[in-house]
């Protein structure tokens, strides 16, 4: 199978992943509980995993590196854990339900009210958009490091010198985290949160939030810490007051690879990423029948759609016909598709891994060719 849904989750992993989550299975106790030898060589691990992840993405510090089991998880924390009664959030149509959802909960439990602003003519958010729509009681705007619909990736640091000091910034890193560079204290990030499985080149089960010193979100999860053992409170301290119950290490140990490897691989597979992004895009433009909606982008994402063709049916002619895997629908983010007015029949999204080479995409664009004759689906109909 030719592997296009990178976007949906990496899928090839580097050696020195595979054989770091080996060597986890094969023996593993549980990092900050007990106090043996094992339990110790363990819990150094997690500990290096939250340094790098805080160095990698210029972080406040490693007690502020929470793990999750994904990034949905970590933008629970940040959003439910930090917004109280009376506060306004301001977000944007290129966020993924894991954003929006929490933020709907919330607004329908009567604690917030929050504005998305519209995207511009390029499909992109402007801070000055952003700017506008917020109000004495913006507590937090909240913002993708890269849409996982189209690739494109908004100005996070313009968006964050429009914004008033005192408002939180949240950056939802599921899709930019590992394509582009992110740099919290750079960028004014308040909140990070991360999916390790996708561009962090980890497996799944390994999310992450990082925060700054300006906001102390509150625990959704309550339990053992391994910490304070006495106190029914959960610990004051971070990362213990969010991390309740057993981590999970494999994950954690992948992560770990996982950014090391990305930190001597960086502007390679950015290069990478875009210049495969920047082919696909320039093959298809010579293919009537295909709409494309991304630009060149180091995420590795292109969108388009057929003009008579569902994207769920060509993605599922792709695969069972092809043997080429991408994903078609609306990929979890309903306000990117009504902004692009592709709610109807979605868009078919190919994302790439810089382990993916032009031939893959030759192949994809050869399969594309023929599925514009105007008989290539009467099979199904
Ligand atoms: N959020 C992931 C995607 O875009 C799962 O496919």
């Amino acid at each position: 199978m030719i592997y296009f849904d990178n976007a949906a989750s990496g899928g090839r992993k580097p050696d020195c992943v595979q054989d770091a989550v080996r060597s986890a299975i094969k023996v593993c106790a549980n990092p900050g509980r007990s106090g043996h030898a094992l339990a110790l060589s363990c819990a150094l691990a997690v500990q290096a995993a939250r340094e790098e992840l805080n160095r990698f993405f210029g972080g406040y510090s490693y007690e502020r590196v929470v793990f999750t089991k994904n990034c949905t998880e970590a933008l629970n924390i940040a959003l439910l854990g930090t917004l109280k009664q009376g506060d306004h959030v301001v977000t944007t149509p290129l966020e993924h339900n894991s954003v929006l959802r929490p933020l709907e909960h919330l607004k329908q439990l009567g604690v917030i009210t929050y504005d998305v602003c519209p995207l511009s003519s390029d499909g992109n958010v402007s801070p000055q958009a952003i700017a506008a729509l917020v109000r004495p009681n913006t507590r937090l705007v909240a913002v993708t490091a890269a849409s996982n619909v189209t690739g494109i990736a908004p100005p996070l640091r313009k968006i964050r010198a429009m914004l008033p000091d005192d408002t939180l910034f949240l950056c939802d890193g599921a899709q930019g985290g590992g394509h582009i560079p992110i740099d919290m204290q750079g960028a004014g990030i308040d909140l990070l949160t991360l999916a390790g499985h996708k561009g962090l080149f980890a497996v799944q089960g390994s999310g992450a939030l990082l925060f700054s010193e300006r906001v102390n979100p509150e625990p959704l999860f309550f339990g053992g810490t391994g910490s304070l053992s006495l106190s029914l409170d959960m610990p004051d301290f971070y990362p213990d007051r969010l991390e309740a119950g057993t981590v999970s290490f494999p994950a954690i140990s992948s992560l770990l690879e996982g950014i090391r490897y990305l930190s001597a691989e960086f502007e390679h597979a950015q290069k990478r990423t875009h210049e495969l992004t920047a082919y696909l895009i320039d093959k298809l433009s010579a293919l009537p029948v295909y709409r494309v909606y991304s630009r060149p982008n180091a995420s590795g994402i292109v969108a388009f759609k057929h003009e008579n063709v569902q994207s769920e049916t060509l993605a599922a002619v792709l695969s069972s016909r092809y043997g080429i895997a991408v994903r078609g629908g609306l990929h979890c983010a309903p306000l990117t598709h009504r902004a692009l007015g592709t709610l109807e029949g979605g868009l078919v999204r190919v994302s790439f891994s810089h382990f993916n080479s032009k031939t893959e995409i030759d192949e994809l664009v050869s399969a594309l060719s023929a599925l514009q004759l105007p008989d290539a689906f009467s099979d199904l109909l």
